[in-house]
């Protein structure tokens, strides 16, 4: 098979792939280019980072296979894509652990002001009274959007001994008792954002959540409280989040690991500020995580080159989750 992967994956997986298929890779490329490279490929692998678009698609008539390297899909055209009957296979297993992982790192790090004590002792300061800090254990986590990775995120709090409160889409008496086994109090978004001690938000971006936290939102979070964004950059008003936090409003720091503008040598509005961190959108980014999608990947493509033959339209858009 001709195969186009336009994000870094796992290099394991790419030097397996080569063994068995053409196979370019063209990692943060343009649209233009990216649709030039497209046009004789029938596989094409990505991440976040890319934007598959139905022009960059509609260039590419033997494409038949997209394989989305993780969760998100926002940045693919997948209305165009269900239309052309082009198989669509997500894997959002492996890295929603890491992403719920690293909502610790990121909770922890603000609770216990790590950034700070990093550079002060390195500078030879002992700051050791200054850098007092909280808890997590008794605080409530706030977890907007408790689907596949916030209901993680809950699971892990209700071990550390916090009270997670979820708020969902669509909420039913199903997802409150799924989300009940798992430690966490389903209820609206108005309380998860009022009563959280950490607000931790795991949303998919799409119209109806785009800057979803917003300047109204900011103003009534809990006094002292923390924000951290592992979904998308463009759930959370950045400039709104900069005024909040420059007018020493309620919330305490924030830490976001997605960005409205994302890239080598963007800059966040945020970065002149002392109680925000900043990290590159690595929240699925563990080496375990990346090799498991890496294997899937593997599997996917081998299942697809031995049975596309006799795939029916019918069969074509797909969802696994692994
Ligand atoms: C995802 O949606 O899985 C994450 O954003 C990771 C990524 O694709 O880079």
């Amino acid at each position: 098979m001709n195969i186009l992967v336009a994000s870094p994956i796992s290099s394991n997986t790419i030097e397996k792939l080569r063994e068995q298929h053409d196979l370019i890779c063209a990692f943060n490329e343009n649209d233009s280019l990216l649709k030039g490279l497209l046009q004789d490929r029938e596989i094409l692998i990505f991440r976040s980072g890319v934007r598959i678009t139905a022009e960059i698609m509609e260039n590419a008539p033997d494409l038949k296979l997209l394989v989305r390297a993780g969760s998100g899909t926002d940045n693919v055209d997948l209305d165009y894509v269900q239309r052309r009957g082009i198989s669509f296979f997500r894997i959002a297993e492996p890295g929603a652990q890491a992403v719920a992982e690293m909502s610790f790192a990121l909770m922890l790090a603000l609770a216990r002001n790590l950034v700070q004590a990093n550079d002060l002792t390195r500078q030879g300061r002992w700051a050791k009274q200054m850098l007092i800090g909280s808890s997590l254990r008794g605080k409530v986590l706030g977890i907007v959007g408790a689907g596949n990775i916030g209901s993680r995120v809950g699971q892990l709090g209700a071990a550390w001994g916090m009270e997670p409160l979820g708020c969902v889409e669509h909420a039913s008496r199903t997802v409150a008792d799924d989300l009940h086994c798992k430690g966490i109090r389903l209820t609206d978004f108005d309380e998860v954002v009022c009563r959280a001690d950490f607000l931790s938000v795991h949303v998919p971006l799409k119209n109806s959540t785009r800057n979803l936290i917003n300047d109204k939102v900011l103003s009534r979070v809990k006094d002292g409280s923390f924000l951290i964004n592992l979904a998308r950059g463009g759930v959370i008003d950045e400039l709104a989040l900069l005024k909040h936090l420059k007018n020493g409003a309620r919330l305490r720091g924030a830490a976001l690991d997605v960005h409205q503008e994302e890239g080598e040598g963007k800059i966040s509005p945020l970065a002149e500020l002392p109680n925000v961190i900043l990290t590159p959108h690595i929240g699925a980014m563990t080496r375990d995580a990346q090799q498991e999608i890496g294997r899937t990947i593997e599997s996917i493509v081998d299942t697809f080159t031995t049975t596309h033959d006799t795939c029916t339209q019918e069969r074509a858009f797909a969802t696994v989750v692994t």
